[in-house]
């Protein structure tokens, strides 16, 4: 078993963390997994959202140090900086549930997830500096933006625990629930944007995503895309939806409906 698991629950492929013995470290074996599984999910046409989470209490303690050390990643093809690009690439939407420790990786990967649900109990670590080692993950470039220079640098250059209030009050964590609704609050969601217009939520994380700069350069790309969305068997079954006042049924795919 490679201490990744994946389950299939409707349109949400979860990606499971599942070497509980060792708060879910993460092995070479298991980067590779882990990519292999996103970029499954990311190509089957019948799974819309991608939900991580991690089994006996803990998300993830981050890099094995033991396998880390005996196999350091040596070169952009290795099973890490693949699943790194696969969460960097990510057409999907991506959920994350956190409970427990959240180290390292297991704190910057939340960084390129789109809902991020945290249980009360999360405990998240930047040790990089700690460890004499740098940040990963585009981390240095995606935290400060997110949480401002001063925060950013002090959860870097320190590398001490912060708790979900912390993580949600500098915007890396969207909701805080009680441990014992994490997972079932995160399927609710999941579930919820799964349900979503498909070419409408993947356009709009798109969008969310793009490295257009100006505001001027943005108006048009949003443009492009909402035209098209005009066109679209989303917008008709929406609207036919609203007039015959029911919820729409999007199961059927993206312009494929209608
Ligand atoms: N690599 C390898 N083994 C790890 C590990 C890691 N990153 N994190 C935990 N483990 C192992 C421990 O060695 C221990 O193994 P053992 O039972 O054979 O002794 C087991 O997992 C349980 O760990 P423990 O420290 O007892 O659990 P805890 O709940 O008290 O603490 C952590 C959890 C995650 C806070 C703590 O284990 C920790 O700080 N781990 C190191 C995190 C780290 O530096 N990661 C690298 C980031 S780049």
């Amino acid at each position: 078993m490679s201490g990744i698991t994946t389950e299939r629950r409707g349109a949400v492929a979860e990606i499971v963390f599942d070497r509980p013995d060792k708060r879910n470290a993460i092995t070479v074996a298991m980067y590779a997994a882990l990519a292999e599984a996103l970029e499954a999910a990311e190509a089957d046409e019948a799974v819309r959202v991608v939900l991580f989470h991690g089994h006996g209490g803990a998300f993830t303690a981050g890099n094995d140090l033991h396998d880390f050390l005996a196999h350091p990643p040596d070169g952009s093809d290795r099973p890490v900086f693949r699943f790194l690009r696969g969460l960097a690439g990510a057409r999907k939407p991506l959920v994350a549930a956190v409970q427990g420790p959240a180290v390292g990786i297991g704190t910057t990967m939340l960084l390129h997830c789109d809902l991020v649900l945290a249980a009360e109990d999360a405990r998240f670590m930047l040790p990089f500096v700690n460890l004499g080692l740098v940040p990963e993950a585009a981390s240095s470039l995606l935290l400060p933006r997110l949480a401002g220079y001063q925060r950013a640098a002090e959860l870097f250059f320190l590398g001490d625990p912060f708790d979900a209030a912390t993580a949600q009050r500098i915007g890396l964590v969207g909701r805080v629930v009680p441990a014992a609704d994490l997972l079932a609050a995160a399927r609710a969601l999941a579930d919820r944007l799964a349900a979503k217009a498909p070419a409408a939520l993947l356009a709009t994380k798109a969008l969310l995503k793009s490295a257009s700069v100006t505001v001027a350069e943005r108006i048009e790309e949003e443009a492009t895309v909402f035209v098209r969305q005009l066109q679209s068997a989303e917008l008709q079954e929406a609207v036919a939806a609203f007039f015959e006042k029911r919820a729409p049924d999007f199961s059927r795919g993206g312009r494929a409906i209608g």
